[in-house]
């Protein structure tokens, strides 16, 4: 069942995406891995799943939401004061202990990029118990950029960030291209973490490989239309298993095992 939760305060990111900030209105404290998923409810509408998302305030957790259809648009609605249902967290999330002193690889593209701004801040929290982080994001346009000032805040300290866009406009000074573009810098021993469109994640997981990853070094978050969020309804399998209850985030070497059709 559902949980009533309270909007704190909500920020538009782009045209079509906005972030939203809640409160649970039992108190409860939500205990979450980077990765991991909410159910978040709008009465009246529906269900609709989201990237959970720490923040400083306690109690307070941040989920951001592209519109796309019936749910996400009643959310965009909606403003400080207003409730709104929440069920889990669900799911596995990152693996943060096989992270310890490792470098990082993180690839984002689109919507792809919330889920791993949990995964970004959790790194930064303990930076000294990792190494080199490397965030290469890749937006449609300028105008799709989410999190514009966090992407400033988080370079420097031994975390790169690079940003592209697919297609420029006349004050974009940035890079132009793909996000397999300004992947660099791929040391072996490294772990990458993949979030974003199934053809983003199918060119990142080519790249990384001809740079000498294995498939066991490569995570990549899947994507499914998700229902009950408890492995119950069957809606979401990824071969034998499903994506709310062993998923989203997994390895490539156990994917290729679950699937022969992964993107
Ligand atoms: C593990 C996971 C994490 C996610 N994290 C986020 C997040 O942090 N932020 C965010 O904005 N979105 C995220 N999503 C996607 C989000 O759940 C859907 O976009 C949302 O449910 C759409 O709801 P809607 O009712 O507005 O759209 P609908 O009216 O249900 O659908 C609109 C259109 O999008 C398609 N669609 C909807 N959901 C999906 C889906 N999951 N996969 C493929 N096609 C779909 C529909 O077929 C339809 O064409 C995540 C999804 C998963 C599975
Ligand atoms: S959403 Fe029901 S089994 Fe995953």
């Amino acid at each position: 069942m559902p949980e009533m939760a309270r909007i704190e305060k909500t920020r538009k990111e782009t045209h079509d995406v906005k972030s939203f900030w809640f409160r649970m209105k039992n108190g409860r404290t939500l205990n979450f891995r980077p990765g991991q998923v909410i159910m978040v409810s709008v009465f009246g509408f529906g269900e609709s799943t989201f990237g959970i998302i720490p923040t400083e305030i306690k109690g307070v957790y941040e989920f951001s939401v592209k519109k796309m259809g019936t749910v996400t648009e009643e959310l965009f609605k909606l403003k400080s004061g207003d409730l709104i249902g929440i069920r889990g967290p669900f799911g596995n999330g990152y693996p943060m202990e096989k992270m310890k002193g490792k470098d990082i690889v993180i690839v984002g593209g689109g919507i792809g990029f919330p889920p791993l701004k949990s995964l970004i801040l959790t790194l930064l929290k303990k930076r000294s118990m990792y190494g080199d982080i490397g965030i290469y994001y890749g937006a449609r346009t300028p105008e799709d950029i989410v999190y514009k000032k966090d992407l400033k805040e988080w370079e420097g300290n031994g975390v790169k960030v690079r940003v592209t866009v697919d297609k420029g406009n006349g004050k974009w000074k940035g890079h132009v291209g793909v996000v397999t573009t300004i992947l660099e810098d791929l040391r072996p021993g490294s772990l990458a973490f993949v979030c974003g469109p199934s053809v983003m994640l199918k060119f990142v997981a080519q790249k990384l490989r001809e740079s000498g990853f294995k498939d066991r070094q490569i995570y990549v978050s899947m994507e499914r239309l998700m229902q009950c969020g408890t492995g119950m309804c069957g809606h979401c399998n990824v071969g034998k298993v499903y994506v709310c209850k062993h998923g989203p985030v997994f390895g490539l070497d156990e994917l290729k095992k679950l699937t022969e059709k992964i993107w």
